[in-house]
Order: C-alpha cells, then sequence, then structure tokens
C-alpha cells in the first residue's frame, strides 16, 4: 500500500513537474518571440523558404526529386543506354495519357531514343501514388528540362486510371502508341 502511494506521488509529481516545464517553455518562447522577434512567430514568415522552393518547381518537383531523379536524373537527362532521358521525350510531352500510363502501371521493352537503345523496366507506381501525386510530377516533368508539355490535372489521371484498371503489366512502346 504504501509502495502503490509513494509510487503514484511520485508519478503525479513527475507528470505535474514535466507540465510545469513544458508550459513554462511555451509560455517563455511565447514572450521572448512576441516581445524580442515577432516575425519568428509569424506562421507565414517560417513557410518562406519551402514556399519559395514550391513556386520555382511546383509540387511536383518533390516528387521527381524523391522518386524518378535516381533513374531519370535530376536534369532529366538520364543515363545514355540505361535510363531514356525525359528532357526532350516526345514520350513525356505528348498526349497526357502516355506518361499517365506509364507512371501508372509501368514502362518495359526495347526502345531507341537520340541513337541510343534501352531495353529496361521502369515498375508502376499506381499503389504509391496518387492522382494528385502523378499531376504534380508530370507538370513538373513537362516543364522542366526545356520540355514544353501542358500541365496535367489530377481529374486527367483519375480518368486514365479508371480506363486502364485492366492493365495489369508494364506498357510497351505499340500498346502506348495506341490512343485510349
Ligand atoms: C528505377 C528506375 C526508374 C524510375 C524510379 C523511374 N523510371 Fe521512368 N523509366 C525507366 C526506364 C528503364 C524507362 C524505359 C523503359 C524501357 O526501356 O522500355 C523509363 C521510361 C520513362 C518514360 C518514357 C520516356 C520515353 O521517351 O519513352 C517516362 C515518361 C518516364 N519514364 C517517367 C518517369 C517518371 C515521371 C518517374 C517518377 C514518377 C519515373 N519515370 C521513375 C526507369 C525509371
Amino acid at each position: 500500500m504504501m509502495k502503490f502511494l509513494l509510487s503514484s506521488r511520485f508519478l503525479l509529481s513527475l507528470s505535474l513537474s514535466s507540465f510545469l516545464l513544458i508550459a513554462g517553455c511555451n509560455f517563455s518562447g511565447l514572450f521572448v518571440h512576441l516581445e524580442d522577434d515577432p516575425v519568428f512567430v509569424d506562421p507565414t514568415a517560417q513557410a518562406t523558404p519551402a514556399g519559395g522552393a514550391i513556386a520555382a518547381g511546383g509540387p511536383g518537383a518533390a516528387s521527381f526529386a524523391k522518386i524518378c531523379a535516381s533513374c531519370h536524373q535530376g536534369n532529366g537527362k538520364g543515363i545514355p543506354g540505361v535510363y531514356p532521358p525525359l528532357a526532350g521525350s516526345a514520350f513525356a510531352n505528348g498526349d497526357p495519357s502516355v506518361p499517365i500510363r506509364i507512371v501508372l502501371q509501368g514502362f518495359k521493352g526495347k526502345i531507341v531514343r537520340d541513337g541510343k537503345e534501352y531495353n529496361g523496366l521502369m515498375a508502376p507506381w499506381k499503389d504509391q501514388m496518387t492522382d494528385q501525386d502523378i499531376a504534380d510530377v508530370l507538370t513538373y516533368v513537362r516543364s522542366s528540362f526545356g520540355n514544353t508539355g501542358a500541365a496535367i490535372t489530377p481529374e486527367e489521371v483519375t480518368a486514365v486510371r479508371e480506363k486502364t484498371k485492366t492493365q495489369l503489366s508494364g506498357w510497351d512502346e505499340a500498346s502506348l502508341q495506341s490512343p485510349l
């Protein structure tokens, strides 16, 4: 019984003191920021660096860096003979359903780009990326590296996802050349 009392009092005082500690930090932090540095507590001021980066590359820039750049490289030029370039790619810039299908279900088989042969396999991303993610990353690709393709909307991705839901393996060049 004594042991129990002791330990629960101990726990109580522990949680009380940590509450005071946390509350104290917050209050003093607030005071310091409000009095000495009002800009620091302004959330829009804190968001500026990220906001600037997003304005420059669009929301797809981060996904591109995280997912696509490992193969297609940060400059979109790929690796000759291994990963084809997205810079200047007709498939990336043309009919939106083509790059959407490539990212949804993947792409495989022999292709020739800028005189180089590729016979690789790009994995499907349909289970990892939302329609918004795919629209953002493709809009980034189509407006970077000197590309001039129009932006792609999440609605376009949703429509292509719906139309291609029975496509279980990656596309090859011939199957992408026929319109959806
Ligand atoms: C693991 C490596 C890898 C990753 C990651 C990858 N790709 Fe690919 N991608 C390939 C390969 C390999 C091909 C060519 C497949 C072939 O040889 O048929 C390709 C082809 C393409 C093409 C067609 C290019 C053309 O001109 O035919 C597009 C568009 C494309 N990828 C976009 C993307 C986008 C967008 C992402 C990120 C969401 C991405 N890829 C991520 C390996 C990758």
